[in-house]
């Protein structure tokens, strides 16, 4: 196993078992069997509406032995709707109860935007629009350095923070804890070079969401680009002996990324495993990030009116705009 090292000093699983999707009714088999196949690692969230299945999972791997629980590095992250300052650390024992654990190895704001508390993940009002609470995320931040100090979480971190934003938070006054991770889309068609040199360079680590482009997206558009059928990474993996799932999980841990494929399938998950008995030479890393295109599954165009995320989606829709003009 391959660890990367956060800055409270804890070892970080490379390869994680992603959750997002996995459903309820399945996830359950999917940890344990990532589990029993080494994998040490699993990342979920609160929003992902299985948590409380995750920890089964987790729970009869721990209570039959097969694992210890600090063997494990479990993550978590608070949802948008818990931007508010007194409402983070419910939301971290909710996480908690419902994994039917005592902490959390990582702790991730999941957004950097608030959205309106209460019972509805996705709060719109009557155009559309997503509706933001009053928080600024440097307020939620102070509260997550609580839950440090009280026990709940090992490590805080952030997810999908562009480098302004992941400035003001190392540069707010009082900063008792940097972030340990951010979190963020990342796989060959958008390798986010000049974020994860920021991040590393600045002591935090990055973990690789969608490595695999999220195939089953449920915004999926033909003609968009497909990394698994990608002939040209296709070609490496031919070269291996390997799948293109493990050379685009292969290619992050060579920059010292934690990757974090997600899968329900038993045969897939173990395959997403057996990444560490081969090595893409340096030529092969290049070509990979020359595949750059900066295409995102992920367009948040569910927030892109709020303050935090408009400028990019903006940015976003003018090259997809015209990436489609340059289809036609
Ligand atoms: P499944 O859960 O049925 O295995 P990402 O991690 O980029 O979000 O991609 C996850 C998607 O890719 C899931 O739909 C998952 O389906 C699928 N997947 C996971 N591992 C593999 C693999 N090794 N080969 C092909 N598809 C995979």
């Amino acid at each position: 196993m391959t660890f990367v090292t956060l800055n409270n000093g804890a070892k970080m699983p490379i390869v994680g078992l992603g959750t997002w999707r996995s459903a309820p009714g399945e996830v359950t088999e999917a940890v344990k069997a990532a589990i029993l196949a080494g994998y040490r690692h699993i990342d979920g969230a609160h929003v992902y509406d299985n948590e409380n299945e995750v920890g089964e999972g987790v729970n009869a791997m721990i209570s039959q032995g097969v694992v210890k629980r600090e063997d494990l590095f479990i993550v978590s992250k608070l949802w948008c709707t818990y931007h508010e300052k007194h409402l983070v650390r419910g939301a971290c024992e909710k996480t908690l109860s419902d994994l039917k654990l005592d902490y959390v190895d990582l702790y991730l704001m999941h957004f950097p935007m608030g959205t309106k508390p209460g019972k509805e993940f996705f709060p719109f009002d009557k155009d559309g629009k997503v509706i933001p609470d009053n928080s600024d995320f440097l307020e939620t931040w102070e509260a997550m350095e609580e839950l440090v100090d009280a026990g709940l979480v090992r490590a805080i971190g952030i997810s999908n923070f562009n480098r302004d934003q992941i400035e003001r938070i190392l540069k707010k006054p009082g900063l008792k804890y940097k972030p340990a991770n951010n979190q963020i889309e990342c796989h060959a068609y958008l390798t986010q070079e000049k974020l994860i040199s920021y991040c590393q360079s600045n002591g935090i680590t990055v973990t690789a969401y969608s490595p695999l482009g999220s195939p089953t997206r449920p915004w999926a558009q033909a003609g968009e680009p497909s990394l698994l059928e990608d002939p040209k990474i296709k070609a490496i993996a031919d070269k291996h002996g390997k799948t293109t799932a493990q050379v685009l999980i292969r290619f992050h841990m060579q920059r010292n990324v934690v990757v974090i494929p997600k899968s329900v399938n038993p045969k897939r998950i173990k395959e997403n495993f057996e990444v560490f008995d081969f090595e893409l030479s340096k030529d092969e890393m290049n070509t990979i990030l020359s595949f750059n295109r900066n295409w995102r599954a992920f367009m948040l165009e569910w927030a892109s009116n709020h303050k935090e995320i408009s400028i990019e989606c903006r940015i976003l829709k003018i090259y997809k705009s015209s990436l489609l003009h340059f289809a036609t």
